[in-house]
């Protein structure tokens, strides 16, 4: 692997996406708690136990930076818990919780930093695989160490994108079916993986060539996103203008094949 130098806020947020991710991983062999959000959105006591791990370390180190927190501070940076030092942690802490309680082995933990209203870092990992994601602005993305780039695919009909569905499609009016029929028709494959955070880092490493999702939440697309961008990949909103990462509207490609899925999401052109 090769030695890189990061800085100490990123480091500990690698640290406590290891610690927590091994708390994930080892939770899959005990008994754990479930509750239901809503219909479809589940919580168990891993992803609880995983927040909490998460913001304690955070807290011992930096005990007056925000924190907007999926589980217990579900709110947006400027109003997290914590005083203002001008920074704040995005925490997804168990990312896929649908996967993991059915035992689907598609999920990971993130964790992006802000600071001053920018993303400055961010981190995801996936303790079934080992592999740590990481980005810090202007200085690129890695996996495990190994810098990563978005694919050189250059045609939506040769790509492979990912999506995602909202947990209350049958509530609201937008289920992102007619997505769905659009590029299902364009593309060379989809997959609904179930993990935004890796959907996106999978862009990020050029194992998918785009991802397109509406209705995500801050965590969900903070520490992916980016990673996409360091990796050389473009993130924006639906309208392919500037991704704002609190808002949940969110197409991430390669750069290549941006403009060919801007063109089939939201109010969207025609295959
Ligand atoms: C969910 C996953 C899923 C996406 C959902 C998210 P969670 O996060 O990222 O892929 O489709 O919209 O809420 O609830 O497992 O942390
Ligand atoms: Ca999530
Ligand atoms: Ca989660």
């Amino acid at each position: 692997m090769t030695n890189v130098t990061v800085n100490d806020v990123t480091l500990l947020a690698m640290k406590a996406a290891r610690v927590a991710g091994e708390i994930i991983r080892s939770g899959i062999s005990r008994p754990f708690d479930i509750d239901m959000k809503g219909r479809r959105d589940l919580v168990t006591s891993i992803d609880r136990e995983s927040e909490a791990l998460i913001i304690g370390m955070i807290r011992q180190r930096y005990p007056g930076d925000r924190i907007v927190a999926e589980e217990t501070a579900p709110v947006a940076p400027g109003e997290g818990t914590g005083e203002s030092t001008g920074r704040a942690w995005i925490i997804d802490p168990l990312d896929g919780t649908n996967n993991y309680a059915h035992g689907y082995p598609f999920f990971c933990v993130a964790i992006a930093i802000e600071e001053g209203g920018e993303l400055v870092a961010g981190v995801a990992y996936d303790p079934l695989r080992d592999e740590l994601f990481v980005a810090e602005r202007g200085r690129g993305a890695r996996l495990n160490g190994e810098p990563i780039h978005v694919s050189d695919t250059a045609s939506l009909s040769d790509s492979i994108v990912a999506t995602g569905f909202p947990y209350d499609r049958t509530e609201g009016s937008e289920n992102n079916l007619a997505n769905l029929n659009r590029f299902i028709l364009s593309v060379r494959g989809i997959r609904r993986g179930g993990s935004a955070v890796l959907d996106l880092v999978y862009v990020a490493c050029g194992r998918l060539d785009g991802f397109w999702e509406m209705n995500l939440n801050i965590w969900d697309v903070a520490a992916g996103g980016i990673i996409v961008r360091e990796a050389g990949g473009i993130v924006t909103n639906f309208s392919g203008e500037r991704w704002d990462y609190s808002t949940g509207d969110i197409v991430a490609s390669n750069g290549l094949i941006h403009a060919q899925m801007t063109n089939l999401v939201g109010a969207g052109g025609q295959p």
